[in-house]
C-alpha cells in the first residue's frame, strides 16, 4: 500500500471550453434524475422486505491499517446474478496490436492479481490489459460479499450476513480464473479503530499462499511472473520488451526481482513497490519453496526473519524472504536515461513532479540525483502505471494508449498537451498507430 501524496501533485486532466462544461451539466442532471428514480424504487422495495438489521456499514480497507471509514448509501440488492461463460481465454485469440507471436514464446507473462471479488473490475481488467497477459488469475479472499459496494479501496456491506464462503455460492457464480485462497487465520473477530466489526485482512498470508498456489499449479505456464494490483494498468508486452530486448535476461537460469524500487522503508536494500512486482521463473520456483517451508504462525513483531507472521505486510516481507533465503535483491526498472518503467502514480501526475520544487519526500528518497523527472520521468515502453481506482480509468487508458489515432478517439483528443506528448511517445515506441 502506498503512502499519501506528494506535496502538490499534478492536476487532473480537464477538458476546456464551455461545450464540455455544458455536456457535464446535462449529464449531471440526467444522473441526478436517475438517482432520484432509483431512490424512489428502493424505498418502495424496502417496504416489501424484512426489516434490515440496523448495523452500520462495515468497511474494509485494502491494506492492513484500517483507520478511515467511508460511509455510503446502501445499494438495493436487486441485481440478477450473472453466470459466467466457460472461459475460452486464449491469448492467441485475443488480438493485440503489439504482441508479435513467436518472438516472445519463451518470455510468457503471468499476471497474478490479488483481489477482493468485484465484478466491475474483473470485467474491465479482462477487457483491457488483462487480455494481453499470457495467463491471468485473480487471487481472491474465500469469504465473499457478492453485493458489496466499493468506494476506492473500501468494501462496504450493510451487515456481516452478506458474507459467505465462496463454495456456498452456486456453481458458475465466479469466472474460472478466479482462485480462492483459504487462510488459517479467521476473517472475523477484527474491529476498526471505533470498535466496529471489520473483516480481517491477512495481507501477507494471502500473498505467500497465492504464490505457493502458483508454484504448485501454474509454474510451467510462464517465464515471468508479476504481481499486479487491480488498480494498476499493466503493459505485458513492454515487460517482455524489458526482460528480453532491453536486459537480455534468462528467466530459467537467473534470479530477478524487479519493479519500482523504493528506499524509504527498507533502508539501502530497498524493496519493490507492491503495485507491480515481477520475478523470473527461477525466482518464482525457489520462492514458492521458501514459502512452503518457512516457519508459520509467529504472533510477535517483525524480527528480520522470513516467516509467516500475524499482521505482516507484503512488500517488506517479500523482500526480506528473497534476501535472506535466496540472496536476491530488488532491481530497479529504469532505462539508461533514468526514467521509470513502473510508475506509482498516474502518469498524468508524475509528468508534473519536480524534485527541486517538491523536496525529498518518500518517493525521491534514496534515488540517484539524475533520476528522471517532469516530462523525462517515464520510460517510453512503460511496464505499469499505478493508482487508477475506477474501472473507467482503465477504459480511458486503453483508449489513450491502444485506441485509434483518429478524432473518433475522444479520450486521446481531449488530453492535456503534456499528457498527449507522453502518450504519443509511448504509442510510437510500441508501434501503435
Ligand atoms: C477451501 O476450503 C473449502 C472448504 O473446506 C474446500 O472445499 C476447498 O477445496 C478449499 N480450497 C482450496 C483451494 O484448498
Ligand atoms: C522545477 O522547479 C524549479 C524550482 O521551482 C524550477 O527552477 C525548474 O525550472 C523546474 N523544472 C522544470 C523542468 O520545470
Amino acid at each position: 500500500m502506498m503512502a499519501p501524496y506528494p506535496p502538490k501533485s499534478g492536476t487532473r486532466r480537464r477538458g476546456n471550453g464551455t461545450l464540455f462544461q455544458n455536456i457535464i451539466t446535462i449529464l449531471t442532471v440526467i444522473v441526478i434524475a436517475l438517482l432520484l428514480t432509483t431512490f424512489h424504487l428502493t424505498q418502495q422495495l424496502a417496504h416489501h422486505r424484512e426489516p434490515a438489521l440496523l448495523t452500520s456499514p462495515i468497511t474494509i480497507q485494502k491494506g492492513g491499517s484500517a483507520n478511515a471509514q467511508v460511509r455510503s448509501k446502501s445499494k438495493p440488492s436487486t441485481r440478477t446474478r450473472k453466470t459466467w461463460p466457460k472461459l475460452t481465454y486464449d491469448p492467441a485469440n485475443t488480438p493485440s496490436v503489439t504482441r508479435s507471436s513467436g518472438v516472445y514464446a519463451n518470455n510468457r507473462v503471468y499476471c497474478m492479481v490479488p483481489f477482493v471479488w468485484r465484478e466491475d473490475f474483473y470485467e474491465i481488467i479482462m477487457n483491457t490489459w488483462g487480455k494481453r497477459c499470457d495467463q491471468i488469475y485473480f487471487f481472491t479472499d474465500s469469504i465473499v460479499a457478492l453485493d458489496a459496494e466499493f468506494v476506492k479501496d473500501f468494501v462496504i456491506v450493510e451487515d456481516e450476513q452478506q458474507y459467505k464462503p465462496y463454495w456456498e455460492y452456486p456453481e458458475g457464480t465466479f469466472p474460472e480464473n478466479v482462485i480462492f485462497i483459504n487462510m488459517t487465520r479467521s476473517w472475523d473477530g477484527c474491529t476498526d479503530n471505533n470498535g466496529k466489526p471489520k473483516i480481517c485482512r491477512h495481507i501477507w498470508e494471502k500473498m505467500w499462499r497465492s504464490w505457493v498456489y502458483v508454484g504448485d499449479h501454474h509454474l510451467d505456464r510462464a517465464e515471468w511472473f508479476c504481481k499486479i494490483d487491480y488498480d494498476t494498468f499493466f503493459f505485458p508486452e513492454n515487460l517482455q520488451y524489458y526482460v528480453h530486448d532491453y536486459k537480455h535476461w534468462d528467466p530459467k537460469m537467473e534470479h530477478h526481482y524487479f519493479g519500482h524500487k523504493l528506499y524509504h522503508r527498507n533502508g539501502d536494500v530497498g524493496l519493490v513497490a507492491g503495485p507491480c512486482a515481477c520475478w523470473s521463473h527461477k525466482t518464482m520456483k525457489d520462492i514458492a519453496d521458501v514459502y512452503r517451508n518457512m516457519p508459520k504462525g509467529h504472533m510477535g513483531p517483525e524480527r528480520r526473519r522470513c516467516e509467516d507472521r500475524d499482521g505482516a505486510t507484503e512488500e517488506v516481507s517479500t523482500s526480506l524472504c528473497l534476501r535472506t533465503e535466496l540472496g536476491v535483491v530488488a532491481e530497479e526498472a529504469i532505462d539508461d536515461q533514468h526514467r521509470d518503467f513502473v510508475m506509482l502514480d498516474p502518469y498524468e501526475n508524475q509528468l508534473g513532479w519536480n524534485r527541486t520544487k517538491q523536496g525529498e519526500w518518500w518517493f525521491w528518497k534514496g534515488k540517484e540525483k539524475d533520476r528522471g523527472q517532469m516530462e523525462e520521468c517515464c520510460a517510453h515502453r512503460p511496464i505499469a502505471i499505478h493508482k487508477y481506482k475506477f474501472p473507467g480509468d482503465h477504459r480511458r487508458l486503453e483508449q489513450e494508449f491502444y485506441g485509434p489515432e483518429g478524432k473518433e478517439n475522444k479520450d486521446l483528443w481531449r488530453m492535456k498537451a503534456v499528457n498527449r506528448r507522453y502518450v504519443d511517445k509511448v504509442r510510437k515506441a510500441m508501434g501503435i498507430t
